[in-house]
């Protein structure tokens, strides 16, 4: 949760997060039932702390920006009727919001941010996808994921290698340790034409190697982990570079939690710096999902000459391409 003034050219005031991650982790995956009651507990309190944090008083919201898709629908429910009820209780305007547009327009909540347009990759648990943001509210779709996206890979592989949940950072961490060149997997459409991956076929080429083995040493699992990694990467960098060059710019915008994985920021900034590309990323805190992208994304909705919507019915929207938002 988060406050956002748009006083002064815009300022976060105050955020605060509530991460399920241990809650899940026992079950080795999100359940949904168990994410919605948890955050029905933690909504009232996350308000307080966020007013607290921002000497602000209830009475001082102008409106209220939440989520309303995609995702999990009881989730998404719970995060609006909340919303709603406390717009209708002080009378001020709501604001759906994509959470990819959250996601997209997080970089801007940096203090050096990128201007539009930019390209942005967006790669997260459920998302993969290239798309030319021309201005708030203006997204075209350039490519995206056939199957799986980059994050889904990273917590499947994850969980073919023995580690934990969420795997993505731990496969990173693993990965780190592995020795590079050892496990040579496939760049599944490396050298399409188009701006589109596909990621399935890695995790089976995981799958593969790991059933070669009869057994497999810790040094094994970090040279696949390794291996995983460094194709995923080479993947993502080269059609995000093939796309900021199609589209005649020089920035891209990178978001979503597989954002924060640090061999592909440092693979982009190398081959970006060299193709004349700025990279920008959102901080690590705003890269996985957080409330100060959506209050952001809200906040330059209103800015951007919409008016809200009148608080009370709502409706959620677990599915919902961003380019019909
Ligand atoms: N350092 C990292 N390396 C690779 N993947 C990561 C890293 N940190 C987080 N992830 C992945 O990011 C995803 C979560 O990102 P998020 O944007 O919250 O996704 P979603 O909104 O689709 O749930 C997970 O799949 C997680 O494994
Ligand atoms: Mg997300």
């Amino acid at each position: 949760m988060a406050l956002y003034s748009t006083d002064a050219g815009g300022a976060l005031l105050a955020h605060a997060l509530h991460s399920q991650v241990c809650m899940h982790a026992d079950f080795g995956g999100v359940v949904p039932e168990l994410a919605s009651r948890d955050h029905i507990r933690r909504l009232v309190p996350l308000l307080r702390q966020v007013l607290a944090n921002s000497a602000c008083s209830v009475t001082d919201l102008d409106a209220i920006a939440y989520t309303q898709g995609p995702g999990l629908a009881g989730a998404l429910l719970v995060g609006a009727a909340f919303a709603e009820a406390l717009a209708t209780a002080l009378g001020v305007p709501t604001v759906p919001v994509h959470h990819l547009e959250g996601h997209l327009l997080s970089p801007l909540l940096s203090s050096k941010p990128p201007r539009f347009p930019f390209v942005a990759l967006l790669v997260s648990g459920g998302h993969s996808q290239l798309m030319r943001v021309t201005g708030v509210g203006e997204y075209e779709l350039l490519g995206e994921t056939l199957d799986d996206a980059a994050g889904e890979a990273f917590d499947k592989t994850a969980k073919l290698l023995g580690l934990g949940y969420p795997g993505g950072p731990a496969l990173a961490a693993l990965a780190d340790t592995g020795r590079p060149g050892q496990v040579k997997l496939p760049r599944p459409m490396l050298q399409t034409p188009d701006l589109d991956f596909s990621f399935s076929g890695l995790k089976t080429a995981v799958l593969v190697k790991v059933r070669e083995l009869a057994t497999i040493s810790d040094q094994q699992r970090a040279d696949i982990a390794r291996g995983f990694q460094d194709a995923i990467v080479e993947v993502l960098v080269s059609k995000s570079l093939r796309a900021v060059k199609v589209c005649g710019l020089q920035q891209l915008v990178v978001a979503g939690g597989v954002g924060a994985n640090r061999e592909l920021r440092r693979q982009l900034d190398a081959h970006a710096l060299a193709a004349r590309i700025a990279v920008f990323y959102p901080e690590l805190e705003f890269c996985t999902d957080n409330g100060a992208m959506i209050a952001l994304a809200g906040a330059l909705r209103l800015q951007a000459g919409g008016a809200g919507k009148l608080p009370g019915a709502f409706a959620v929207r677990p599915r919902w391409p961003l380019t019909g938002a």
